[in-house]
């Protein structure tokens, strides 16, 4: 990843030096108007310059771009207008910047009037739009925009929110890259080294379980689905102390670093997908990093269990009965359900610290797919916090639905040997059920959410907005505002 640099320039968008001009426009009921903020410009074209992108096609609608030579009016070489759609949003705003920085490869330096509209989300629009990962291409033949100036005076504030700002969209590259990274290169060992080099670098405690360390703790959700690989599974444990921390919050993610399904095989289309089975983890890890960086008033606890799930002569089997960290037995139906056995284990340490809050996220079924699709993420958990997590996961843009944990599901879960089974006998609703599963982990009256990404996680689509293609950062933006609403809020 090459992120831009990105500043603020209070300096008349007609004296700028950079390369590229970025203005936003708006749809209305007959055509369109350029955003407010854009009157400079305009006049250097006469008052002319709807007319003239009208002419290139221009609508104003959402995240469509066209180019238009200055032919000298500027100092500039183009104006790239982006549209915004019918209403300027922080969303439609973050988006719009996403899709300019996207169209702005090979460009040296931008400056964007679209910051005049919400500074925050035209930092993170552009950051998150211009990522990209090269790092297994031999050769590369487009850059991403190396400079964005972004129009607003230079004030204390402004500051504050470009710092801010720049650190989220570094969280979400960090996960992005994780995700990114496949798995021959990215296993539990590799994964929870990178853990440890980024927790170190921001001062965060960072604490590593092998497997021999996970057999003497009794981890058996872990070692059950991990031992089925060459590359045994860890528990990474990165823990926070910000200054006067009122609250302490636990995050758990998912990491399993590829999912075939073990002996319960998954059938081979898509399965290379299986890539962002860890991007949970990546979220989670991503999270704790960027909440120092930022001094997050809290105590911030993540633990993270890693692992590749293979059938093998070593693997577990369906018909297996795991006893899980805690004592808890459980009996595996199908070994395609690995997420919630790995999460319970961490889910049942994590609760050992008494936090007052607990954010669990992960790539765990298909179910959420077939539910909400790929850019809506299935939120679970105790109704208000869960409501209070779904809430923030749409302001925020990243998209999240309060879903519930019916009772009737607990039941379908009762095994024949052990305390409970992996899966239902049957396949309706199986985002709940995976969701009432880990419940049983949970310890008594903690405030929790779990966030089930198996879509949004992953954009194995074209390029929208600020996401782009592969790993797609979700949820980090909601589990950063989250923490800075408990922060403020308690
Ligand atoms: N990692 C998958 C879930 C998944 C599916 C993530 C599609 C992203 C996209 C998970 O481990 C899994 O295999 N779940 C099973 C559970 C089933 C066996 C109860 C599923 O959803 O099919
Ligand atoms: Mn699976
Ligand atoms: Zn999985």
């Amino acid at each position: 990843m090459t992120a831009p640099k990105l500043a603020l320039s209070d300096s008349a968008v007609t004296e700028s030096t950079a390369n590229a001009i970025v203005v936003g426009t708006v749809q209305q009921a007959d055509g369109f108007e350029l955003a407010p903020g854009s009157e400079a410009i305009d006049s250097q074209f006469d008052g002319t310059l709807t007319e003239v992108l009208a002419a290139l096609g221009a609508t104003g609608k959402a995240e469509e771009v066209v180019k238009l030579p200055t032919l000298g009016r500027l100092r500039a070489d183009v104006v790239l207008a982006v549209g915004l759609g019918k209403e300027i949003t922080p969303e439609q705003v973050r988006r719009a910047s996403g899709a300019a920085a996207r169209a702005l490869t090979n460009v040296k330096r931008a400056h964007t009037l679209l910051s005049t509209l919400d500074l925050q989300a035209a930092i993170e629009g552009t950051a998150l739009g211009a990522y990209t990962f090269t790092r297994y291409k031999s050769e590369n033949g487009t850059a991403p925009v190396a400079r964005v100036d972004f129009a607003a005076e230079n004030s204390k504030e402004n500051k504050a929110t470009l710092k801010a700002a720049t650190a989220i969209a570094e969280a979400v590259a960090v996960t992005r890259d994780f995700i990114n990274t496949p798995p021959n290169d990215l296993f539990p060992a590799s994964f929870a080294a990178r853990a440890v080099e980024l927790a170190e670098a921001a001062g965060v405690t960072v604490e590593v379980l092998d497997d021999k360390a996970l057999r003497k703790g009794g981890y058996g959700g872990i070692l059950g689905v991990g031992t089925g690989s060459s590359r045994l599974p860890r528990l990474v444990r990165l823990s926070y102390k910000g200054p006067k921390a009122a609250k302490k919050v636990a995050l758990v993610g998912k990491g399993i670093t590829f999912d075939t399904g073990g002996i319960s095989i998954k059938p081979a289309a898509s399965m290379e997908e299986m890539t962002s089975d860890m991007s949970g983890a990546a979220a989670v890890i991503a999270s704790v990093i960027l909440a120092a960086k930022l001094k997050y008033p809290l105590e911030i606890i993540a633990t993270v269990p890693l692992a590749e799930n293979m059938p093998s002569g070593t693997s577990y089997r369906p018909g297996d009965v795991l006893t899980m960290y805690g004592g808890k037995t459980v009996e595996v139906l199908n070994t395609d359900a690995e997420g919630r056995l790995i999460l319970a284990d961490a889910i049942v340490r994590a609760g050992e610290d008494n936090p007052d809050y607990l954010i669990e996220t992960a790539t765990l079924t298909g179910a959420q797919v077939v539910a909400l699709g790929k850019r809506t993420a299935g939120v679970m958990g105790s109704d208000d916090f869960r409501d209070r997590v779904a809430g923030i996961a749409q302001r925020v843009g990243e998209g999240g639905w309060p879903m519930p944990l019916p009772e009737e599901l607990r039941s379908e879960l009762d095994s024949r040997v052990a305390d409970l089974a992996n899966v239902t006998g049957q396949r309706w609703g199986g985002m709940l059920a995976a969701g009432v599963f880990l419940r049983e982990f949970v310890a008594d009256g903690l405030q929790w959410a779990h966030i089930d990404i198996a879509g949004p996680a992953y954009n194995s689509g074209s390029a929208w907005g600020y996401t782009t293609r592969g790993g797609t950062g979700v949820p980090v933006r909601t589990i950063a505002a989250v923490l800075a609403d408990i922060a403020e809020n308690g």
